[in-house]
């Protein structure tokens, strides 16, 4: 696919541009690696789950679904891994619930929610909740000339000036990789990418959706500097609930700025 000089993808310009529709956004699907992240929102949305699941019966993706204001929510996680039993995380599972989501429930705009490791250098914080404004991987190093750009994968998120300043929402660029640790590989990426948050479905979710051009949100809540001098896997359990209460407030504010907007209002 040819590349703009900055980086994005042709399709994922177009994706800005066009399919913008004046109408009400009327169906959104959360995609929420870990049902964790998801609870305070499944609760205060009053969410249902899914008996009849839409996915095949051999995966354990589950979809909460809920009428919230005009707007039709769900919430799908990926579910526990069927050996280990803990959430499935990263970016092939992500990836597989964004396709089947979008097939199934042919959303208005996706939002995907979750946490995120903050860099301090870049500005952020524990607790602080940001609206991703591009979203890259950062572990596809592919030295071949244009493979090197599908690597990086860099997508502009859909832009939503309205929300970020009603809001007042801090914003940032995101690196997705399949590892919450970073390899100097990585480092070097992510400060290419110029990423202030670092997730391990973002871009994943991104890729996807600019195929089939569902508009795309990305919300992260920061429970970890990866820049800091705490172990990130303490700081990220110790920090999760409180992360979690938080974009749950923050997500609530935008689905209550997003019910009887059109897309192009946001
Ligand atoms: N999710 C929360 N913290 C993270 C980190 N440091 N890296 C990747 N994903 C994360």
């Amino acid at each position: 696919m040819a590349a703009n000089g900055d980086g994005f993808s042709n399709a994922s310009m177009e994706n800005l541009t066009c399919h913008v529709e004046k109408r009400p956004i009327s169906t959104i699907v959360f995609i929420v690696a870990m049902q964790k992240e998801a609870q305070p929102l499944i609760e205060r949305l009053r969410l249902v789950k899914d008996v009849n699941s839409p996915f095949p019966k051999e995966v354990a993706w589950i979809l909460f679904k809920g009428m919230y204001k005009d707007l039709n929510i769900n919430i799908v996680c990926p579910g526990k891994d069927s050996a280990l039993g803990v959430d499935s995380v990263c970016t092939v599972p992500a990836s597989l619930v964004t396709y089947a989501s979008i097939q199934a429930l042919q959303p208005d705009l996706i939002i995907n929610a979750g946490t995120a490791g903050g860099f301090k250098a870049k500005g952020a914080s524990i607790c602080d909740v940001y609206i991703v404004s591009s979203s890259a991987f950062h572990d596809r190093r592919i030295p071949v000339p244009v493979l090197d750009l599908y690597g990086v994968g860099m997508r502009k998120a859909f832009p939503t000036p309205n929300l970020i300043k009603e809001l007042n929402l801090k914003v940032g660029r995101l690196s997705t990789g399949d590892s919450m640790d970073m390899s100097p590989h990585d480092k070097e990426s992510i400060t290419a990418n110029d990423a202030t948050v670092k997730d391990m479905e973002g871009a994943a979710v991104a890729y996807v959706a600019d195929i089939f051009k569902v508009p795309t949100i990305l919300i992260k809540g920061v429970t970890d500097i990866v820049d800091g001098n705490r172990p990130t896997s303490e700081e990220f359990l110790e920090n999760l609930a409180a992360v979690t209460a938080q974009l749950d407030e923050s997500i609530t504010k935008v689905i209550d700025f997003i019910s009887g907007k059109c897309l192009s209002d946001l």
